[in-house]
């Protein structure tokens, strides 16, 4: 992590402000003063301001990511990037993504390293929902409004999917809300009506949507607000 970054963090100073006590000699890191705000820090540097050792607060942290193609919701993977990858905090074993998107599919991904909070959010007994936009290989039929609406059985399962809104939005684009997040679940329930998902984008977990401000990679803290809705 940027030693601009973690005085910003540990304290209410603004990055340009940061910068400039850095600049200005005013932070010592591991006993040596170090003026480049860009230095990297590590989870056992030592750094010191206005002769007192700094420590980021041990609060909870929760942030929204847009997750781009190509990167896998663990924490590590030996094939591809993660989306850690797309993140620059601290301490970031301790992160988790609240419920996984595949490789292929983009869009809003949670971050946190709240236990009690991610299980709200993922535990099948809350039933939150999850908006995709779908893209298909095939037009889709008006009847599967109501084939989604009554639940379809997916391969390899004994019980019909929970009841999920289907809203056409083209020829081949709908938006699709489940309450439950079986793995693959909206790929797995084109494939049950005979057509396959060419693209997937989750733009909504319950309330909360994307941030439309942020583009692919980037990703920002939640608000109070924003952590409440779960
Ligand atoms: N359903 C899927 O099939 N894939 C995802 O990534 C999310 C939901």
């Amino acid at each position: 992590m940027r030693l601009d970054k973690f005085l910003c963090d540990c304290s209410d100073l603004t990055r340009s402000l940061a910068g400039k006590l850095i600049r200005q000699g005013e932070v010592v890191v591991d006993g040596i003063v170090v003026k480049q705000p860009a230095f990297h820090i590590n989870e056992q540097s030592q750094v010191e301001f206005d002769g007192v050792l700094l420590t980021l607060s041990q609060g909870n942290r929760y942030f929204m990511l847009h997750k781009p193609e190509g990167y896998v919701c663990s924490n590590e993977d030996p094939d591809h990037a993660t989306v850690f990858q797309l993140l620059d905090e601290p301490a970031m074993g301790k992160l988790h993504v609240v419920g996984r998107l595949d490789l292929d599919t983009t869009g809003l991904v949670l971050v946190t390293d709240d236990g009690q909070w991610s299980h709200r959010i993922t535990s099948p007994r809350h039933e939150c929902a999850k908006t995709y936009r779908v893209w298909l290989a095939d037009p889709v039929h008006s009847d599967a409004i109501s084939l989604f609406a009554d639940g379809v059985f997916l391969r390899n399962e004994t019980d019909k999917t929970r009841p999920a809104q289907l809203e056409l939005l083209g020829e081949c684009e709908a938006r699709l809300t489940i309450h439950e997040g079986k793995y693959h679940q909206v790929k797995r329930m084109f494939a049950s009506i005979g057509n396959k998902v060419v693209g997937l984008h989750r733009e909504q977990i319950g309330t909360l949507a994307l941030d439309e401000t942020l583009a692919p990679g980037e990703y920002r803290e939640l608000t109070a607000e924003e952590i409440a809705l779960f």
